[in-house]
């Protein structure tokens, strides 16, 4: 297998200028490979970074120190550390899809309009657009009725289905996927794994946060455990004993 994505010794701290430039360190010093058409899973506690190291491949968040090398299937790379904003944007649009841990819906923007918008964006004739959209829609069982409605009212499972829907309606080749199955009954994440499954047997790269043990064991080639070296861990004082699990709260 070639490789696809490529990150060396990256480094993400927050410095907060409202805080007397505390510095808040996101993840240290983090290195792996993915291959193409490879699942990496990413575990880890809450906080430990997860969220942060996706939106730094996906450019959202700027790296403190590091490389992220996106190669293409001749073997060349481009460091998407070091690219400007314009070549980051096309990458975006064409080859690398992101779904969030959580859709901002924009009011009055219906389900499919949502949906079918990166395609419009590329040129697409709304009519040609719609035809894929319903058939992504059915796959991820939307009810009829919402196809034309607001998603600021939709339940958390919906939205985050028409969240995944709208990243995959393009079919990058490489898809970061914040937790897309956390808001979701075991109905709908069923249909979800069953997706991701299809998308692996489509040589699609993927990095995928999942906190379900069982759903990373089921999907990840290889798993990249995030912890929390003590270094720059702080000291949390043990909480003064109160009551019978230490917090009183009638005060
Ligand atoms: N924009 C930001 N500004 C300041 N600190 C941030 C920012 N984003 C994340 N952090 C901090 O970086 C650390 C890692 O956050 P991150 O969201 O990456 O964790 P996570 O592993 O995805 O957690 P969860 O499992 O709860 O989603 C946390 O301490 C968080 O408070
Ligand atoms: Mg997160």
């Amino acid at each position: 297998m070639s490789k696809h994505l490529e990150v060396v010794k990256l480094n993400k701290q927050f410095t907060m200028h409202i805080l007397d430039k505390k510095n808040i360190v996101a993840f240290h010093d983090i290195s792996f490979t993915v291959d193409r058409g490879e699942f990496l899973g990413i575990s880890g506690k809450s906080g430990y970074g997860k969220s942060s190291l996706i939106k730094c491949i996906y450019r959202n968040y700027d790296v403190t120190s590091g490389d992220i090398f996106l190669y293409d299937k001749a073997g060349n790379a481009l460091n998407l550390v070091e690219i400007s904003d314009i070549e980051m944007l096309e990458i975006r649009n064409r080859r690398l899809g992101y779904v969030s841990q959580f859709l901002y819906t924009i009011p009055r923007v219906t389900a499919m309009n949502i949906v079918i918008e990166p395609l419009i964006d590329r040129g697409w004739e709304a009519e040609r657009a719609i035809e894929r959209a319903k058939a992504l829609f059915l796959l991820f069982d939307i009810p009829r009725n919402l196809w034309d409605a607001y998603p600021s009212t939709f339940s958390g499972g919906e939205k985050q289905r028409i969240n995944i829907m709208r990243t995959l309606i393009d079919c990058p080749e490489f898809l970061l996927l914040d937790e897309p199955t956390a808001s979701l009954d075991k109905k709908n994440r069923a249909i979800i794994l069953d997706i991701i499954k299809e998308l692996k047997t489509q040589e699609i790269t993927i990095i995928g946060i999942f906190h379900d043990p069982e759903e990373l064991d089921l999907l990840a080639d290889k798993t990249l455990p995030l912890d929390r070296p003590g270094f720059f861990e702080e000291a949390i004082p043990e909480p003064p004993h109160h009551g019978k699990n230490g917090f009183v709260f009638q005060i």
